[in-house]
């Protein structure tokens, strides 16, 4: 047990304000449009809304190891090389690590200042003095006020140094980013207690044996929250991924049965994945359902819909369901995808490896129309797909084009009779 004092002063205020503003009519504030800065990266900048915004607060998660600091110190360089000013502030590595690690990801900047300091006073010192545009805390969990008597990386030392940071912030308009790990438990240590604190929270994620990482934004006060960003882990730090699509396909097999690629939306960037599904008759009583990547209630009830409305006994069958290249898929729209790649594999046909579909799937079987099919289409033609299979409801111009084909469908009965004539 820990004794945790009050914050010193009591009050905790997010926002900074004076206390004597007086309340004025909405219509005569004038809002500037926000200058942002560029961090140098489409994928953050795109994830961002924009860029950083001037005197906002990002709070940045993730597991210890999917490379934070290496993101935060390329950045870092990346706006101190456009004259601003970056601070680097860590308590975990000392300096000479980091510019040791700076030299070898080619993150060097004349503006870009480190220090290893992990007292609050001392880093607010710093960074009135340098006024950075952008200060860096690596991380929350190491840094501690001198006037609260807990141990860092509690919850009161957390927060006191998120709100003295975020005054800091307001007040000199300089950008922070504080970067926090995330804990066994699958919750910021501390961090998630920070999150209606911060402007902005985004999480770094990936599985650590593969090589993609994607910056997830939950929380933005400046910009939508859909947006994701798309990272490979180099030898040279972390570079951008352009065409994500292409890598989540490149080790797809082909002529094989089960698989399929559908087209899903990651906020508002379509990305195509495949799907892949095994379906092989059990040999217990319960069989078995094991989904990864994708919602297995919704599995559940599409095996269902299978199995009335197309009278595929799949309850005498395991079946396995698998998003490849570690995606996770949320939307209804890969509902036609997982449908067409049990039905592949339940009756052991290939299914046309040029093709791709999307569309929500319902209990009578009906096939629902989803947004942004437009976008889904003209994608699958990039990527030199031949044939969309998509809901009858959606309306989609971008069907011309050499051998070239856009199929509408109503019911799941209509998919087999285009898949298997
Ligand atoms: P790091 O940024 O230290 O992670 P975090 O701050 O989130 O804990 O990155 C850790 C891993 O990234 C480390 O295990 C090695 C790997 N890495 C590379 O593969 N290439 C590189 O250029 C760098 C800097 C790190
Ligand atoms: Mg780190």
């Amino acid at each position: 047990m820990v004794e945790e004092h009050p914050t010193i002063g009591g009050k905790q205020t997010a926002g900074v304000r004076s206390p004597s503003a007086p309340p004025v009519p909405i219509t005569e504030l004038h809002g500037s449009a926000l200058a942002r800065i560029p961090t140098g990266f489409a994928e953050v900048d795109q994830t961002l809304g924009g860029g950083v915004v001037p005197g906002s607060v990002v709070l940045i998660g993730g597991d210890p190891g999917i490379g934070k600091s290496t993101l935060l110190l390329q950045i870092a360089a990346r706006i101190a090389n456009q004259g601003c000013k970056a601070l680097y502030v860590s308590g975990e590595e000392s300096a000479e690590q980091i510019r040791f690690r700076a030299e070898r990801i080619g993150a060097m900047s004349p503006d870009l200042y480190l220090t290893a300091e992990t007292l609050l006073e001392a880093i607010i010192d710093n960074g009135e003095r340098i006024k950075p545009d952008l200060l860096i805390l690596d991380s929350v969990q190491t840094t501690y006020a001198g006037a609260l008597e807990s141990p860092p990386g509690s919850i009161s030392q957390v927060r006191e140094v998120a709100t003295r940071l975020l005054t800091l912030s307001k007040e000199r308009g300089i950008s922070t980013c504080l970067i926090g790990h995330v804990t066994k438990e699958g919750s910021f240590a501390g961090p998630k207690a920070l999150e209606h604190i911060v402007d902005t929270v985004i999480y770094f994620e990936g599985e650590r044996q593969h090589a993609y990482r994607i910056l997830r934004v939950t929380k933005n006060r400046f910009g939508s929250t859909h947006e994701i960003g798309i990272f490979e882990m180099t030898e040279a730090g972390l570079q951008e991924v352009g065409n994500p699509s292409r890598i989540f396909l490149a080790e797809r097999p082909e002529g094989v049965t089960g698989s399929v690629v559908v087209v899903t939306m990651e906020g508002t960037r379509p990305l195509l994945v495949e799907i892949q599904a095994l379906v092989a008759p059990t040999h217990v009583s319960l069989p078995r359902r094991v989904v990864t990547g994708a919602d297995h209630h919704r599995v559940a009830i599409l095996l269902a819909v299978l199995e009335k409305r197309l009278e595929m006994p799949l309850s005498t069958c395991d079946v396995f369901v698998n998003v490849a290249g570690g995606v996770r898929i949320t939307e209804p729209a890969a509902d036609l995808g997982i449908v067409a790649a049990v039905a592949s594999s339940f009756r052991n046909i290939p299914l046309d490896s040029r093709m791709v579909c999307f569309g929500e799937v319902g209990l009578t079987g009906e096939i629902r129309g989803v947004r942004h099919a437009e976008k889904r289409v003209r994608e699958a033609w990039q990527l030199g797909f031949t044939r969309c299979l998509i809901p009858h409801t959606n309306e989609v111009r971008h069907r011309e084009g050499a051998g070239k084909e856009v199929i509408g469908l109503g019911t799941v009965d209509a998919l087999m009779a285009i898949l298997f004539p």
